[in-house]
Order: structure tokens, then sequence, then C-alpha cells
């Protein structure tokens, strides 16, 4: 069971703005057929946190064929087209948390993951909001805890307060994770991985750069 903590609540949309029809009893028998139910000891995982229309988490099983993806999303429109390029590529190694990724950490009782990513979190930029956010000291803490030795995580963020916020809880935890590109964070995502997400694309279309941490457990 969830403890209420209030960063670990959920807040945001889980339906678009367009409110298209959905048959939601389609939606959640095709959830059932790649839901991530509980971890198997021989198999290494990747995590991929709020991952919207799901492009990251196509683009890791694709990179990453011999580890299993578990895709944390609880926004439906987003899962959908998840969903259809599941079946559309034939890929087997993606499953999905249809909820908040603190649910598939409360599980993890042992280093399941080889990689972390979350990819333009939610900067939730007004003060008030601040405690929403999800990248804090303790949060990368709890990650700590999850990885394998010499892993790594990945955040994406094209927002200067939450790049404030992040670097704070990096230095709040810099016993814990090395920060690997630290001498080079002007450097583009494409200078590391070929990928766009729909985030990804609002910052440039809006020229607004984003910036990439790469941090690697201690
Ligand atoms: C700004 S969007 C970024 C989506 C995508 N990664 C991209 O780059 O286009 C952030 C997403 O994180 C999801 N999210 C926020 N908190 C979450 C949580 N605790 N667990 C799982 N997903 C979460 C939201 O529903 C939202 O879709």
């Amino acid at each position: 069971m969830l403890s209420s903590n209030y960063s670990n609540r959920l807040f945001g949309r889980t339906r678009g703005r367009s409110k298209k029809k959905i048959n939601l009893k389609k939606y959640y028998e095709t959830v059932d057929k790649y839901k991530f139910q509980h971890f198997n000891e021989e198999t290494e995982y990747i995590l991929d946190i709020g991952t919207g229309y799901g492009e990251t988490s196509i683009f890791l099983a694709k990179q990453f064929p011999d580890k299993v993806i578990i895709s944390c999303e609880k926004y439906i429109d987003g899962n959908i087209i998840l969903l259809k390029n599941i079946e559309n590529n034939k890929i087997k190694n993606i499953l999905l948390h249809n909820g908040n990724v603190y649910e598939v950490l409360e599980r993890a009782n042992k280093k399941y993951f080889k990689l972390v990513w979350i990819f333009f979190p939610d900067p939730w930029p007004k003060n008030r909001h601040a405690k929403r956010r999800l990248i804090t000291s303790d949060f990368l803490i709890k990650l700590h805890k999850i990885l394998k030795e010499n892993s790594e995580i990945l955040i994406a963020t094209d927002s200067k307060i939450y790049l404030r916020f992040i670097l704070n809880s990096i230095y709040n935890c810099k016993e814990f994770f090395l920060w690997l590109n630290q001498s080079k964070m002007n450097l583009h995502i494409k200078d590391y991985y070929d990928i766009e997400t729909k985030y990804y694309k609002k910052a440039i279309n809006s020229q607004r750069k984003p910036s990439l941490f790469i941090l690697r457990k201690i």
C-alpha cells in the first residue's frame, strides 16, 4: 500500500484536453497484457518515468533488447499511443505501469535497475506547487537503493526553475552520485541520444534549451 506522503501523490492530467472518447474497457484489457506485475530475479530492468506518449520507452526497448523497460505513466491518452507502438513494432520488452512510479519503487526490494530515465518531469514552476516536483534528493536516494552498481540516471529538463532545483537536489546527495557530464551541461541531448519526445520538441520549438543530467551511482 502506498504511504500517503505529499511528494508521492500524483498530480496533473490522466486524460488529454480533447476529451476524445476512449473505450476504457478495451484500454484496460490492453494494459493488462503489458502490465508490470512483479520483478523477476533473472531480469535486468530499465525504469522509464513519466513517459508521456512513450517515445523514450520504445527507444530504450530497441536500444537495449536484453533489458526489460518498465514504463510508468498515468496519462491514458499517452499510454494508448505507447501500447499501439508496442504492438505495431512487435516489441516484447516493455512492461507498463499505468500509475505512479512510487508504486513500482515500493515493490523493488532489491537492486533491479540498470538505468533510470526521467525525460522532462513536470516542472511545477510556481513556488506554491514546488512540493509536487518529482526530483528531490530524497527521491534520488530512493533510486540509489534500487540501482545496480555503476548504473545511471538520466534527467532532462528545459525549465530554468527546475534546473536549479535539480542542481540543488544533486548537490544534497553528492555522496550517492557522480555527476558525469557536469562540465558538459551545454551539450545537446542529441549529442548523447537520437531521441525526440513531445516535450523535447515543445522546448526546441519555443527556443528553450533542454539540459541533460547524467548521474552515476557511487
Ligand atoms: C512533462 S511530461 C513529459 C512526458 C515525456 N517524458 C516527454 O518527454 O514528452 C511528464 C509526465 O510525467 C508523468 N508523471 C508525473 N509524475 C509521475 C509519477 N509520479 N509517476 C509516473 N508518471 C508521472 C505525467 O503524467 C506526465 O505525463
